[in-house]
């Protein structure tokens, strides 16, 4: 039985969020999705009128907003002051605007403390994210960064979302060099392999291969 923290971090497009979820449900261990959060607190930004670019602004309305999420790896719990945001935080508008909501420190510090508290609570958990390994919880037990080669990925985004043409998919890989560029350059926390971090490489990997690995992983650690 495992006890412990897996960290799961890496871009967007790897199938990371489904990989997650399905080694928690092997595991038997809880599930947390700091994307999520970082998303809800951009739905708190846009309610208020607030410029996702103003970073004091930013901080401002992200420090007077609950934003709650649920841990467990087979329902999706996300609100923010009391209301059901699951089904926007996946909206364009969210993702256009969460990158630079992200960036603003006080907005992760606070999450981060909050991340923090939650995985304190846990038994056993699977934690995804971008900083997680890093910074979150830099004393993990395993953690894995996930990656796969950008047209992969646009790939897998365009599936998920039903596009099909190909100037659906060049936009959505615009978009994900986009996000990435923003995320891993940022001051605070940028997206990177933790030093003692398991990278891999699902290009040709199937998803099952995937969680196969990661629980492998996780079993085979302590
Ligand atoms: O994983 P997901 O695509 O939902 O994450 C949305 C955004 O939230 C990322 O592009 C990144 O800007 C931010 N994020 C972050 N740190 C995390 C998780 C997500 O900055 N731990």
């Amino acid at each position: 039985e495992f006890h412990g923290q897996v960290t799961l971090d890496g871009p967007s497009g790897t199938g990371k969020s489904s990989v997650a979820r399905a080694v928690a449900a092997r595991l038997g261990a809880a599930y947390l999705d700091t994307g999520a959060m970082y998303r809800a607190a951009t739905v708190a930004v846009l309610d208020a009128g607030v410029d996702p670019e103003d970073a004091e602004a930013v901080a401002r309305v992200v420090a007077g907003a609950r934003i709650e999420v649920g841990t467990h790896a087979d329902t999706e719990r996300v609100e923010v002051d009391g209301t059901d945001v699951a089904v926007r935080i996946r909206g364009a508008e969210v993702t256009r605007a969460v990158s630079a909501v992200s960036a603003v420190p006080a907005v992760r510090r606070q999450l981060v403390d909050q991340q923090r508290s939650l995985v304190a609570a846990a038994d056993a958990v699977v934690v995804e994210g971008r900083d997680i390994g890093t910074v979150v919880l830099p004393d993990a037990t395993v953690k894995v960064y996930l990656t796969a080669a950008p047209e992969a990925r646009a790939q897998r985004r365009a599936a998920q979302l039903g596009l099909t043409t190909a100037d659906e998919v060049a936009e959505l890989a615009a978009d994900l060099r986009r996000r990435d560029e923003y995320d891993s350059s940022r001051a605070d926390s940028p997206l990177r392999p933790a030093a003692d971090a398991v990278v891999v490489d699902s290009t040709d990997l199937g998803r099952e291969q995937v969680v196969d690995r990661v629980v492998e992983l996780a079993r085979s650690a302590v």
